[in-house]
């Protein structure tokens, strides 16, 4: 008992409290103007600007929710890190990094010179290595899609996760960049297939999900691959030590070195307006607000995310 009392006195995510997240986002929605909507995937421009919400996963694996806590979005980039766990899962942590590379970055996220210059994407945490980590899972039509949306769901725990088939659409129309990365990904002998594998990975950027979901994804790569509510199915330290480290040094792409300085943690951001945060072996945090700053981050998101993090002295230094 003694010892239970000890490590709960350690826990300061026994501190946060409705109310306490409550204050933090309300006094971040003066950020609101600042962030722009994305509107390089058309379909994305529609999202409501004001909406704002907040979510964590206590160490206990509770959940706290202030703010538009109903309120989808398509996960976006944040999907980058389910994918890698899956590809890694299936293929080998060797394999997929013998085709990425596991570099920081001071480019934007759809950035991809290197395949020229080094031949492979920095990291899978870039359109360019995501979009081959998804490739790699292989696959007939969409069964690779199917594995990452799986995996969301065991998650989150929850069945309803879908996704948008409108925001996929538009980006499958409109992301010739991604198109180009794709082929030059099949040139440089790296992956193989038609363009359904590109599809998959349009796909998985387009599964909606709220602030919670993210934050028990956060939860979970803390938590050595355990769930929120503690089951054990693909714990994995390792898997988590890789994932989290990715966040880490590429997660708010060419922000990362300034995020790390100023929150300090594994974070991934989402054009949708997403933001997952992992606490290492303690909490997760989820934030939604779709207005974005220039290198595709949640303005506000990040003010809450720093605000709490201040607060509870959560920064990894
Ligand atoms: O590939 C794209 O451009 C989008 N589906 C995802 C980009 C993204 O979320 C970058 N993150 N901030």
């Amino acid at each position: 008992a003694y010892a239970k009392k000890i490590i709960r006195s350690g826990d300061s995510s026994n501190l946060i409290t409705n109310e306490m997240l409550e204050r933090i986002l309300e006094k971040n929605r003066i950020h609101i103007g600042e962030g722009k909507v994305a509107d390089y995937i058309p379909e994305l421009s529609k999202a409501n600007a004001n909406a704002v919400a907040f979510s964590v996963v206590k160490q206990n694996g509770e959940v706290v929710n202030v703010g538009d806590v109903s309120q989808k979005f398509t996960i976006q980039s944040i999907s980058k890190v389910i994918a890698l766990m899956v590809a890694v899962e299936e293929l080998g942590e060797k394999e997929v990094f013998s085709k990425a590379g596991y570099y920081g970055t001071d480019k934007p996220f759809n950035h991809y010179a290197n395949l020229e210059t080094k031949g492979k994407p920095l990291n899978p945490l870039m359109n360019a290595g995501a979009i081959l980590t998804t490739a790699l899972l292989g696959g007939e039509n969409d069964e690779a899609f199917q594995k990452i949306l799986g995996m969301v769901r065991y998650i989150t725990k929850n069945e309803a996760i879908g996704y948008s088939h409108s925001v996929y659409m538009s980006e499958r129309e409109t992301g010739h960049r991604n198109r180009g990365i794709f082929h030059l990904l099949k040139n440089n002998g790296l992956i193989e297939g038609e363009e359904n594998r590109l599809d998959n990975y349009f796909k998985q950027c387009s599964i909606e999900i709220t602030a919670e979901d993210l934050a028990k994804i956060g939860y979970f790569f803390a938590n050595q691959c355990t769930r929120f509510d503690g089951d054990t199915k693909y714990k994995n330290s390792e898997m988590s030590k890789l994932v989290q480290s990715q966040m880490l040094i590429a997660g708010m792409y060419e922000f990362s070195g300034e995020y790390a300085r100023t929150v300090g943690l594994p974070s991934k951001s989402g054009v949708g307006g997403g933001i997952v945060v992992s606490v290492p072996n303690k909490i997760g945090i989820g934030t939604f607000s779709p207005g974005l700053d220039a290198q595709g981050n949640s303005v506000v998101g990040y003010h809450m995310i720093l605000d709490l993090v201040n607060e509870l002295n959560l920064s990894l230094f």
